[in-house]
């Protein structure tokens, strides 16, 4: 059996104690080191993680026994005994930690989005290009089993042609509801614009390419500190499929999580709701996919295993995204950005290369 991987966490808010959970259910990781600036979740009290969707009973403390703790991430990356470190802090310390990852040789698994900005993004690849190590960035709507399954029969022409499509990823508000409420601040997370829509963002770009420009519309941050906290935005392509997505944070609480799409194409519809995903076919079949075969039951899950599959193998790299889509979907959002601060006019989309 290969050598377990040893991880290091950085950052134990809700994204870093699901990391958490995943790699101790997961006989290829050992996870050695956590760094947070917070020293009760060093001590493994979580009772101030909040989740919009998944998560686990925050109420029991963690046992963090036999763990390295730092207070300072910068430590956890010094750390001989870390072989991949895994990036959980808020979106603007991405870049900040990733090059003193890269700098130290490691592995790399950052959460999304990559960077704060396109700017940030790009370095973060470049670096990543001249290194030798595994590296991957947290777009998990990829791995999740629904989005993937269709991804794999729609690009195999299972459903035919494109017609139209529509994505919408909606969330009840999460102010107040992190570290230094830093989901709030646009400067540091980008609004929901960057921070949620993204990952539909991401599969538009996964399932169609590169779209050429942009249309959006959005609605401000309630609290009136700017950010984009609702967007709805089309998709221009070369060959005319219309392709839509709406992205948001409700002002309520009491709203539920929805993350759903439906695909038209011209031998199926495909439709991802709170019925589950199910396939209409032009012959009258209505089919409810096995998902069995999909190691699950997150795409949290399989991007983590895939990852700690490409390091024993010996540095290969992982499967679901290249390191120029993960700066793409960040140009896209920021396209979409412009789009909006500018009367909703269509806005050509600027790709690093
Ligand atoms: N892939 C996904 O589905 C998904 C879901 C949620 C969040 N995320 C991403 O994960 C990242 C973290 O989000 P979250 O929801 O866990 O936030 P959070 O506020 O719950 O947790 C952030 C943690 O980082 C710690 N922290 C802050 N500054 C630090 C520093 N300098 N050094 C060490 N620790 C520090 C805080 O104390 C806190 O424990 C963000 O980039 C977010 O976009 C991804």
């Amino acid at each position: 059996m290969s050598k377990k991987v040893k991880v290091g966490i950085i950052g134990l808010g809700f994204m870093g104690t699901t990391h958490l959970d995943i790699y101790r259910n997961n006989d290829k990781a050992e996870v050695v080191a956590i760094a947070d600036i917070n020293p009760a979740k060093l001590a493994g009290d979580i009772s101030s993680v909040f989740a919009n969707i998944g998560g686990g009973d925050n109420s029991i403390p963690l046992d963090l026994q036999g763990i390295a703790t730092y207070s300072d991430g910068m430590d956890l990356i010094a750390d001989l005994n870390v072989d991949l470190v895994d990036i959980c802090v808020p979106t603007f310390l991405h870049h900040k930690y990733a090059m003193a990852t890269f700098a130290a040789d490691k592995h790399l698994m950052l959460e999304k989005p990559i960077g704060r900005t396109s700017e940030e993004a790009k370095e973060i690849v470049e670096t990543a290009g001249k290194s030798d190590k595994c590296f991957t960035v947290g777009m998990c709507v990829r791995a999740w089993p629904e989005y993937r399954y269709v991804y794999e029969q729609f690009t195999a022409g299972k459903y035919g042609k494109l017609v139209n499509a529509f994505f919408k990823r909606v969330s009840p508000t999460l102010a107040g509801k992190s570290w230094e409420d830093w989901f709030s601040d646009e400067s540091r997370s980008g609004g929901a614009l960057l921070d949620l829509h993204l990952h539909d963002i991401d599969e538009v770009l996964y399932l169609f390419g590169r779209p050429r420009a942009v249309t959006s519309t959005g609605s401000r941050d309630f609290r009136g500190q700017g950010s984009v906290d609702h967007v709805f935005t089309f998709y221009d392509f070369d060959d005319g499929k219309t392709v839509v997505a709406e992205g948001g944070w409700s002002p309520n609480e009491n709203v539920p999580f929805e993350m759903s799409f439906q695909l038209v194409c011209e031998q199926a519809t495909v439709i991802f709701n709170a019925a589950g995903l199910n396939e209409y076919f032009e012959d009258g079949r209505v089919v409810k996919p096995d998902l069995s075969a999909y190691p699950g039951p997150t795409g949290w899950h399989q991007e983590l295993d895939s990852l700690l599959v490409a390091i024993q193998a010996g540095g290969i790299a992982e499967k679901y995204i290249t390191p120029v889509e993960m700066v793409d979907g960040i140009c896209i959002a920021e396209a979409e950005r412009k789009s909006i601060d500018n009367n909703s006019n269509k806005v050509i989309v600027e790709y690093s290369k």
